[in-house]
């Protein structure tokens, strides 16, 4: 059965846009309190003032401005119970004279950037699983089918999101029997924002290889963060794939 978030507080990354937001708007409707965090304030406001969240203006590539968004969460909310690592960017493309910015950028957004979130936030969440009223908290963290399969045209956000698989592992091992629980959510294709900060190109190599495919909703990928961090305290949900359901790789 479902457990209400109320009195705990949760911090999502990557929250101006797509699965970030939705997920914001659900742990809000589930009654926790609601940290947002990214680079873009306009957005941010707008939807803290929808939803009663908390807007933190981050760039979670910057290391101080990562552990000042956690810190942050913790100075105004109170506490933290729930770490949405979701903060993220793909832009793909051949490896063979691919423009080294770009990989720069998903190295320090997909892999530092969460890392440094992580870094900050864990002692909140040891903190909370050992005091809090569900004594349980959670980090999850947001990967992708890229990071379970690699395939020609994505090989450094593949790299960056099975790393963020292999890290969450570990940290899975490591923080389990304090009951700080560590999930990775692993989704296919959802209609974000995600795919419009690649080249013209291709953007338009992904249009068609989801053409023919109902691609899932930001909303659908909530559902099941929410799933994940409503569980009873006994209980882990360490990993979750999900795909749309004409989505064959
Ligand atoms: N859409 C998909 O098909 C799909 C599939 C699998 C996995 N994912 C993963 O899902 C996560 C969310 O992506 P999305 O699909 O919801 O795309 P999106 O709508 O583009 O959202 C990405 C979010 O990350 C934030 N962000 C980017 N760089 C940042 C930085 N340096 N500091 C702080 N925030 C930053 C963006 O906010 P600002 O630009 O305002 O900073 C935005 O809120 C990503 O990790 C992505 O890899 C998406």
């Amino acid at each position: 059965m479902a457990e209400s978030l109320d009195g705990t507080v949760a911090l999502v990354t990557g929250a101006s846009s797509g699965i970030g937001e939705a997920t914001a708007r659900a742990l809000a409707a589930a009654g926790a309190s609601v940290a947002i965090a990214a680079r873009r304030a306009d957005r941010l406001r707008t939807l803290a003032d929808e939803v009663g969240a908390l807007p933190i203006e981050a760039d979670v590539s910057d290391q101080e401005q990562a552990s000042s968004a956690v810190e942050r969460t913790v100075s105004e909310l109170g506490r933290l119970d729930t770490l949405i690592n979701n903060a993220g960017v793909m832009l793909l493309g051949q490896i063979v004279d691919a423009p080294l910015e770009e990989w720069q950028r998903m190295i320090d957004v997909n892999v530092a950037g969460l890392l440094y979130c992580a870094h900050a936030a864990l002692p909140h969440l040891l903190r909370a699983a050992d005091d809090g009223p569900r004594q349980v908290a959670d980090v999850v963290n947001v990967s992708s089918v890229a990071g379970r399969v690699a395939r020609q045209g994505s090989g450094v956000y593949n790299l960056t999101k099975h790393g963020v698989g292999a890290f969450s592992e570990s940290l899975r091992q490591e923080v389990a029997s304090r009951h700080v629980r560590v999930s990775l959510i692993e989704p296919g294709a959802v209609a974000t924002e995600l795919r419009s900060h690649n080249r013209p190109e291709i953007q338009d190599q992904i249009e068609k290889r989801f053409s023919s495919v109902e691609v899932m909703q930001a909303e659908d990928i909530a559902d099941a963060i929410i799933y994940i961090v409503t569980r009873p305290r006994r209980v882990a949900i360490n990993e979750v794939l999900i795909r749309p359901s004409e989505q064959a790789d």
